[in-house]
């Protein structure tokens, strides 16, 4: 676990020092959707980690957002999201990351999210605990979820149905003390893994969202659930993540109907 824990990081730290050096740039900016954007440095990332991988573990499948990689058949999958705040990016906000997990037998079994503004890398094994630069890190202890700080994004195609996450959106503002939504999904766990947030909710989220920053705050303490409090899958697409201590009341939140007062 070590060796691939290695290469993660240092594939993580590759790609984040690339995002780094072009920060300032004028991007070449290509749409995916309406409002889905993906610029060079995503993919020129990419390219840096699938490589970096693919060199040091050939028969390993990965499964990353800009391409499809042919499968392989294997049982190890690397899970890859290149650059997470694509958004912010771009327009120079300065909150971003690259998130890498390695899957064995269908578990996530390592997580990195590294953050080149801040030089912040978070790392998890399973089993092994989460760390932040080579510290440990806990979830907070905080509770209720009236004391809380939380954080949500929204999903891309913004249509008009339950999915939309408007309306969670409103019930947490009479719940919560407060919600953010800053942007990247992985720096949303990675920060609910380091106690600076005390949970997080999303919809409509891929794999790379989510895989290692899931690991990483199991590791630290937390809680990890679907909205009805299912056992976690990276493939479902809805997740709750908290401290532990408030997690049924975000599920209770979560379940009132749309626009539930
Ligand atoms: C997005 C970010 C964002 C979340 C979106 C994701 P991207 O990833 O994580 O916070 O709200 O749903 O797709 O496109 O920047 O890699
Ligand atoms: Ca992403
Ligand atoms: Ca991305």
């Amino acid at each position: 676990m070590n060796q691939y824990l290695a290469t993660a990081i240092a594939a993580a730290r590759a790609a984040g020092g690339r995002q780094r050096q072009s920060y300032e740039q004028t991007h070449l900016i290509e749409f995916k959707g309406e409002i889905n954007l993906v610029t060079e440095v995503d993919k020129a990332c990419e390219e840096l980690i699938v490589s970096a991988i693919r060199t040091a573990y050939p028969d390993h499948d990965i499964i990353a957002e800009e391409e499809d990689y042919a499968r392989r058949g294997s049982s190890s999958v690397w899970i890859i999201d290149p650059l997470d705040g694509t958004t912010n990016y771009a327009h120079g906000f300065p909150w971003f990351c690259v998130s890498i997990a390695l899957e064995q037998e269908g578990e996530v079994v390592l997580g990195v999210i590294y953050q080149p503004f801040t030089d912040e890398l978070f790392t998890a094994t399973k089993g092994g605990g989460a760390w932040l630069n080579g510290r440990p890190i806990r979830v907070s202890q905080r509770s209720p979820l009236r004391s809380c700080l939380l954080a949500t994004g929204f999903p891309y195609d913004r249509t008009p149905d339950n999915e939309n996450n408007f309306a969670h959106f409103y019930n947490f503002q009479f719940t919560a003390r407060a919600i953010r939504r800053a942007g990247s999904a992985a720096l949303d766990l990675a920060c609910v893994a380091a106690g600076r947030l005390d949970g997080y909710w999303e919809c409509k989220l891929n794999p790379w969202d989510v895989a290692a920053g899931s690991l990483i705050v199991r590791e630290a303490g937390g809680r990890v659930s679907g909205y009805g409090g299912e056992t976690y899958d990276i493939r479902n697409h809805r997740i709750v993540a908290s401290n532990g201590l408030i997690h049924d009341e975000i599920l209770a939140v979560l379940a009132q109907k749309e626009g539930g007062r």
